[in-house]
């Protein structure tokens, strides 16, 4: 299935108050509800990675591969309760290391229909809107 995703983006410089948990818990309401949702941790501090069971310091490669060294957002997503594009520390680096990249660049993300989100039980892919989330 071609087509746009809806990126809904929780971010907030003060601390605590509830981006990770409205990241998670909306983004499995909508994929209970027959959207195709993937999490994407932005967070060094990798609360929504660890929230998957995931151990941040045990992952190869994470969001800061994607946005510094090119690496195709599909082969960071990991499937839990829903499925989520990794975080590491090295997040935390990010920044200084894309001041030296000359152009913005977009995250192209190429996602097979089949790919579904948290359990694999089927939906009508084709009703569903295509759903991006990006947690800080
Ligand atoms: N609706 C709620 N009721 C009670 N506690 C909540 C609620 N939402 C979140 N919390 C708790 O508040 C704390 C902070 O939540 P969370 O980690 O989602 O915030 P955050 O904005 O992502 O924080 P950070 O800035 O550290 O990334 C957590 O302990 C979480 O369990
Ligand atoms: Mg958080």
């Amino acid at each position: 299935m071609e087509g746009k995703a809806k990126v809904i983006a929780f971010a907030n410089q003060k601390g605590g108050v509830a981006k990770t948990t409205t990241t998670l818990n909306l983004g499995v309401a909508l994929a209970e509800r027959g959207k195709r949702v993937l999490t994407v941790d932005l967070d060094p501090q990798s609360n929504l990675t660890m929230s998957q069971g995931l151990d941040p310091e045990e992952l190869d490669r994470s969001m800061f591969d994607v946005l510094v060294h090119k690496v195709p957002i599909e082969e960071i997503i990991v499937s839990r309760e829903v499925d989520l594009a990794v975080s590491s520390i090295d997040l935390a680096g990010a920044e200084l290391a894309m001041s030296s990249i000359r152009r913005e660049r977009p995250v192209r993300l190429r996602w097979p229909a089949s790919r579904m989100t948290g359990t694999s039980r089927p939906r009508s892919v084709s009703t569903a809107t295509p759903m991006l989330m990006y947690c800080l």
